[in-house]
């Protein structure tokens, strides 16, 4: 069953070009317009939203906090995104014109799916973003979604948040598409690119081997820490909650920008910290300042692991490791430095002797609170 793998997680880590290439199929047409039919909520009500509201939990919630990034640019609506198990014990402002996103992989999260029902008795309408046929949460949604990442069995999640980003990206597009935002002509291009970011993938887990080495030159640290900024800053999460479910290791992630406000007074001698760092195009000031970040942290001794784009040469100098991914447009770039993070992950967990599938004290779905 797991394919010549020796984890379900190492098999669902390969699987990712074909799970998002899948999640793509038949949603770009070929003249760069999007398509999706399945989705139950006419363009009208679409074209009527004033608020995006995305509820999730853990993994899934990162893929959130990614969406308001895509959402807020591409559309100009405002997105909020708060975890599920905080938001349906909450008072929230909600109306029939609040479109609420909720995203899980299983579809039975007991948060996620109370935090739905919270938002539908208050008018607004609930689109589901899940990747099991038939599970609860499309049910009681008023529209869906689906990712096809196919089953996903390891308690880590890996294939099913990279299909999840693919769908918040499809539906940050669509929303500009109907809504036809002055983002047309980026909308039509990034389109493109994202019909094409599985090559990227597959381009990734093409080179992981200097990162499965690092991982297991590091099995016996006890902290490392993650940084990012704009989408990196949720990928740095992402990152060290993969570290702290899988490798049971103390890690965390904070935006880069906070570094001053607290953070940076953990940094000591050799210790690891993962910086994500955002394309140097585009808004290259977010680029200049991770790379004093940088900086920064090594001059206090931090041993750094830095992800950067091909052809950024800047932040050779001062990274002690350097992960290369490919160029992609600023808002896809989750879709490639995440898979060294989740290979980073499972490869220290198995350094650690941990049990990869199933870590200890985890469920794979949270149906109780
Ligand atoms: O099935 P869901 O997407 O609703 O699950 C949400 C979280 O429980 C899940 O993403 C969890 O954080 C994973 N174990 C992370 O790898």
């Amino acid at each position: 069953e797991k394919g010549g793998y020796d984890y379900f997680m190492l098999k669902e880590i390969a699987e990712q070009p074909k799970a998002v290439a899948d999640t793509l199929l038949g949603r770009i047409d070929a003249g760069g317009s999007l398509t999706l039919d399945e989705l139950r909520i006419p363009d009208a009500v679409l074209r009527e939203a004033h608020k995006v509201v995305v509820v999730a939990c853990g993994t899934a919630f990162h893929a959130g906090l990614i969406a308001k990034y895509a959402i807020e640019h591409w559309t100009r609506i405002p997105c909020e995104v708060e975890l599920a198990s905080e938001f349906r014990y909450r008072d929230p402002i909600l109306d029939h014109r609040t479109l609420v996103i909720a995203i899980s992989q299983s579809g039975e999260t007991m948060d996620t799916l109370m935090a739905l029902r919270h938002a539908r008795e208050q008018g607004a309408r609930v689109l589901a973003v899940c990747n099991t046929n038939g599970s609860t949460i499309p049910r009681e949604s008023d529209g869906v979604l689906y990712t096809h990442a196919g089953p996903e069995v390891a308690v880590a999640s890996t294939k099913a948040f990279l299909t999840q980003l693919v769908a918040v990206y499809l539906l940050a597009l669509y929303l500009g598409q109907v809504r036809g935002t002055k983002w047309g002509d980026e909308i039509r291009a990034v389109v493109k690119d994202l019909a094409r970011i599985a090559e990227d993938v597959e381009r990734v887990l093409e080179t992981m081997e200097p990162v499965r080495e690092l991982a297991r030159s590091l099995a016996d640290k006890d902290t490392v820490l993650f940084l990012g900024r704009h989408v990196g800053y949720p990928v740095a999460l992402e990152g060290a909650l993969k570290l702290k479910e899988l490798a049971y290791m103390h890690a965390e992630g904070f935006a880069a920008g906070e570094l001053k406000h607290g953070p940076i007074a953990l940094i000591e001698q050799d210790l690891p910290v993962v910086v994500v760092v955002p394309s140097p195009r585009g808004r290259s000031v977010l680029h200049d300042k991770i790379v004093s970040n940088i900086q920064e942290i090594r001059a206090r001794g931090a041993r750094t692991i830095v992800i950067a784009e091909e052809g950024d040469e800047a932040v050779v100098p001062y990274a002690d490791h350097l992960i290369r991914i490919p160029a992609t447009p600023v808002l896809l770039q989750p879709m490639v430095s995440t898979v060294p993070l989740q290979v980073f992950a499972c490869e220290l967990a198995t350094a650690r002797g941990n049990e990869v599938d199933q870590p200890r004290n985890l469920a794979k779905s949270v149906t109780v609170e």
